[in-house]
């Protein structure tokens, strides 16, 4: 099986049952300042599983674009991914566990799909415990499909359970199934539960009907949604009986084009293994990122930051391997070429792709010069012939010189470097931005509050005065908005005067004094377009956008939480305006 043929397959089953097929949303999340990137099909849906109405109905299927660069590290082994692709499908409140289980089942095991032998089929279901009770259900109605007794395992919380994505919101107990392979069963106790590598999960379907609050507690959602996830990657693999994801399809250009451009074969098990998988990992994750239509560029925070990391560490890893300057362009033309038809943004993009990545390149070689530099300067103070951790971290932290470099540098002039220093100097670094990370998402995921709702509210009349103000080449580049401020990003060459921000500030107050109705208007995007709404125009030609409009001052293309009145937000106070990145300004903003 091929990746188009699964995605394919997936999208047209769902929809003979009814799912609308939408368009995945951005890789990096809007209005959900708790998180860099979007994690699951899930977490662009949020607030339709908390209640709010989907303008494609009820039943929604879709391939989304995901992201996870928690394990960065670890990329470079047989599984791995910092990009991967979800396929999914929603129940919003509409059917529950009889469905998504037969459904499952039916694409799973029909010849038309999925064709996997029954037999070769196992479930874990929840077990229950003091948040929700042991899924009897969910077990017979595996059972009325006719899968055996011991193809079935009740498992607990640590394994049956997902969500929520972030602290709070939607979660529940779910079901997942496996491929069980020709690996012999551990011991007596051997279930999907170990990873001993007879069990190989495929598929998920969650029960969301509980929202997790911030005290730890479970409260009922007021509707009871489905929310599966199908990894398209590791699907592949399992399904082709592949041992590890750089061995499918998906790969196979880009290990070529670094085979070309190194000039050595890549193969499952040689000292150069680690280094190919890492360059084609995260250059197929920077490219996505580039290419996404809400993209950033490299920088030293927040996505832009994660970015940088793939990038440089991709140059890294290139260097290994022998390969060119310039090389990573060519792999991410490849990148580029196998995905365009199925996220067009890429191909729109690709100059820009190819010329961020270029940009970055020219970036980290001057830096790597001032570290070389301040690497000679410090062995030429050195008293002796060791480097102690405080400084190596130094190095790192301040002219960002990666530590590998430090040591290859030490290692060719006779010094030592003092390593268990310099990883006590990075861990303490990372608790204290985890700290950090921490205060700044207190707030919890897709925090869908009414202050929240409100400084949404607000950013659109502060863009719609900014237009006014600045004129139109003012386009949004970014929100991110907790329940205490806002923060918006938009394309402006040079700085906004104080006598500008004034005046934009004066108007955002008076289109709140007129307290106007805040109005939703579901239209195809189409329609939207031409009444003159801005934002965002990602979706398909004919999908279906909700505009808000503000009287006669904004009118946007919008998901997000919305006041009912323009009059409830209060006043508005502008506390900052920055730079955000070349040619990108930023403002932050509260409502008193
Ligand atoms: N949210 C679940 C997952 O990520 C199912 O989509 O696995």
């Amino acid at each position: 099986m091929k990746a188009n043929e699964l995605r394919q397959k997936y999208l047209k089953f769902f929809e003979s049952k009814g799912h609308a097929v939408i368009d995945g949303a951005s890789v990096i999340p809007e209005n959900d300042p708790t998180v860099l990137f979007t994690t699951a099909g899930m977490h662009p849906l949020i607030p339709y599983l908390l209640g709010t109405k989907h303008p494609s109905g009820t039943r929604l299927t879709d391939v989304q674009k995901c992201i996870r660069t928690g394990d960065i590290d670890e990329v470079g082994d047989a599984s791995h991914l910092t990009f991967f692709e979800m396929l999914g499908n929603w129940s919003l409140g509409d059917y529950f566990k009889k469905e998504a289980i037969a459904w499952s089942w039916e694409f799973l095991t029909s010849k038309e799909y999925l064709g996997i032998d029954p037999d070769r089929l196992a479930f874990s279901v929840f077990a229950g415990d003091a948040d929700a009770p042991r899924d009897v259900e969910a077990h017979d109605l595996w059972r009325a499909c006719g899968v055996k007794e011991d193809h079935i395992f009740y498992l607990p919380k640590e394994n049956n359970w997902w969500g929520p994505a972030g602290i709070t919101g939607p979660c529940g107990s779910d079901t997942e199934m496996f491929i069980i392979t020709d690996k012999p069963a551990c011991g007596p106790d051997c279930s999907p539960a170990c990873d001993c590598g007879r069990y190989l999960e495929i598929w998920n379907d969650v029960f969301m009907q509980y929202n997790k609050n911030a005290d730890g507690s479970f409260s009922p959602l007021t509707q009871k949604n489905v929310d599966t996830g199908m990894g398209l990657e590791r699907t592949l693999c399992i399904l082709n009986g592949q041992t590890n994801v750089y061995a499918t399809e998906i790969f196979a250009d880009i290990l070529a084009g670094i085979e070309e451009l190194s000039g050595k074969k890549y193969t499952d098990h040689d000292e150069y293994t680690r280094a190919f998988r890492i360059v084609a990992d995260h250059m197929r994750t920077a490219t996505i990122i580039l290419g996404d239509r809400r993209g950033v560029t490299p920088s030293n925070v927040d996505q832009g930051y994660v970015l940088r990391r793939l990038i440089r560490r991709a140059i890294r890893f290139a260097g290994q391997l022998g390969m060119p300057d310039g090389s990573l362009g060519r792999i991410s033309s490849i990148v580029i070429d196998q995905y365009k038809d199925v996220y067009p943004e890429l191909e729109e993009k690709r100059a820009f792709i190819l010329e961020q990545l270029a940009l970055e390149e020219e970036r980290f070689d001057k830096t790597l010069t001032t570290g070389m530099r301040e690497f000679e300067k410090l062995v030429a103070r050195l008293n002796g012939s060791r480097i102690d951790g405080p400084a190596a971290f130094h190095l790192y932290d301040t002219y960002g010189f990666p530590i590998e470099f430090t040591l290859e540098l030490a290692k060719e002039k006779g010094f030592e470097v003092d390593t268990e220093g310099f990883a006590a100097c990075f861990r303490e670094h990372q608790a204290k931005s985890a700290a950090g990370a921490e205060q700044r998402f207190k707030g919890g995921l897709a925090d869908h509050s009414v202050e929240t709702a409100r400084l949404h509210t607000a950013t659109h009349l502060l863009q719609a005065a900014l237009r006014r103000v600045l004129g139109d080449e003012v386009k949004q580049k970014g929100s991110n908005i907790t329940a205490e401020r806002l923060r918006f990003d938009f394309s402006f060459p040079r700085k906004v005067t104080p006598e500008e921000l004034a005046e934009v500030s004066r108007l955002v107050n008076e289109a709140i004094a007129a307290d106007v109705p805040v109005v939703c208007e579901e239209m195809p995007v189409e329609e939207a377009k031409k009444s003159g709404a801005i934002g965002l125009f990602e979706n398909k030609y004919d999908s279906v956008v909700k505009v808000y409009t503000m009287g006669s001052f904004s009118k946007e293309i919008c998901g997000g939480p919305h006041a009912e009145h323009t009059g409830e937000l209060g006043t508005f106070v502008i506390q900052k305006e920055e730079s955000s990145s070349a040619g990108v300004r930023r403002i932050k903003a509260i409502l008193k």
